[in-house]
């Protein structure tokens, strides 16, 4: 792949999937990494100052007026080769989620980063995405064409829940499948593939102290995972390793 836009990449997964990027021979040449606070972002600032292809783009998923402006951003980096890869990792879970507590704005917000923002985000940056599918038109699907990777959980499996909860991210994440779904009938004929991604559980902020693995293990095997990819795995929902989860 030449170019791949990743949100949330100050912390956690996002920060973990750009470094393991890097070390690949057969790394992008563009890796945009985005981040909501500067500030907050050290170390990827760290990362960008030694490795010329990492672009930081400052950017709240959820403020939908200014994906326009992103998106003008994202084109003066790919150029006309468009955008190979958009994955869209930036993500949030609220606590205190179990049926009496949960609130509507709870609900609402974490629909709006979780669900509704990478979709908007796949429809602003869609047509470098097609682009990029149509530059590459000789090669077969996959990320050295054009793809999108929303990152899911397992927690956004009906068939899996076995343990209730959760509403806000459980119900955020399995919206964000059928999107998933959805993106691999609309644009199949464009020669854009779309997956959900499980990482997981793992010891980040959100996964917490107890999780079995670290961000390099899922980061590492989910890198992997990507560039693995073909028309196969299309429309599907998997884990780090690979492994088919059910919907
Ligand atoms: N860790 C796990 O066990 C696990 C399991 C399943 C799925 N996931 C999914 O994996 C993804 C990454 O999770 P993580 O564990 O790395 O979580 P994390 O450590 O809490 O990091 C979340 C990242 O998302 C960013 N973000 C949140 N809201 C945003 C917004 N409105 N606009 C832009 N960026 C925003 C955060 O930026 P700030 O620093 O600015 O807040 C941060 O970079 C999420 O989609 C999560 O649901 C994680």
């Amino acid at each position: 792949m030449r170019s791949i836009l990743i949100t949330g990449c100050n912390r956690g997964l996002g920060l973990g999937l750009v470094k393991h990027l890097l070390k690949r021979a057969d790394r992008p040449e563009l890796l945009i990494a985005t981040c909501r606070d500067m500030t907050k972002a050290q170390e990827l600032q760290e990362l960008s100052n030694s490795n010329k292809n990492v672009h930081i783009l400052q950017f709240d998923v959820t403020e939908f007026d200014k994906h326009k402006q992103f998106a003008t951003e994202v084109q003066k980096i790919v150029g006309d080769d468009g955008l190979n890869v958009l994955f869209n990792n930036a993500g949030t879970s609220p606590k205190y989620t179990r049926l009496p507590f949960v609130k509507p704005e709870q609900l609402m917000d974490t629909f709006r980063t979780n669900t509704v923002a990478p979709i908007i985000l796949a429809k602003t940056l869609l047509p470098f995405l097609k682009q990029a599918a149509q530059k590459n038109i000789s090669l077969p699907m996959g990320v050295q064409r054009a793809a999108i990777v929303n990152m899911s959980s397992i927690l956004g499996s009906i068939q899996n829940n076995q343990d209730g909860g959760l509403y806000p991210y459980r119900c955020s994440k399995t919206a964000l499948n059928q999107a998933t779904a959805t993106m691999r009938m609309d644009l199949k004929e464009d020669g854009i593939m779309a997956v959900a991604l499980h990482p997981g559980w793992v010891r980040t902020d959100m996964g917490g102290s107890k999780a079995p693995l670290d961000v390099d293990q899922s980061t590492s095997a989910m890198v992997d995972f990507i560039y693995s990819m073909g028309e196969s795995h299309n429309g599907g929902f998997y884990q780090y390793d690979g492994e088919k989860i059910p919907y």
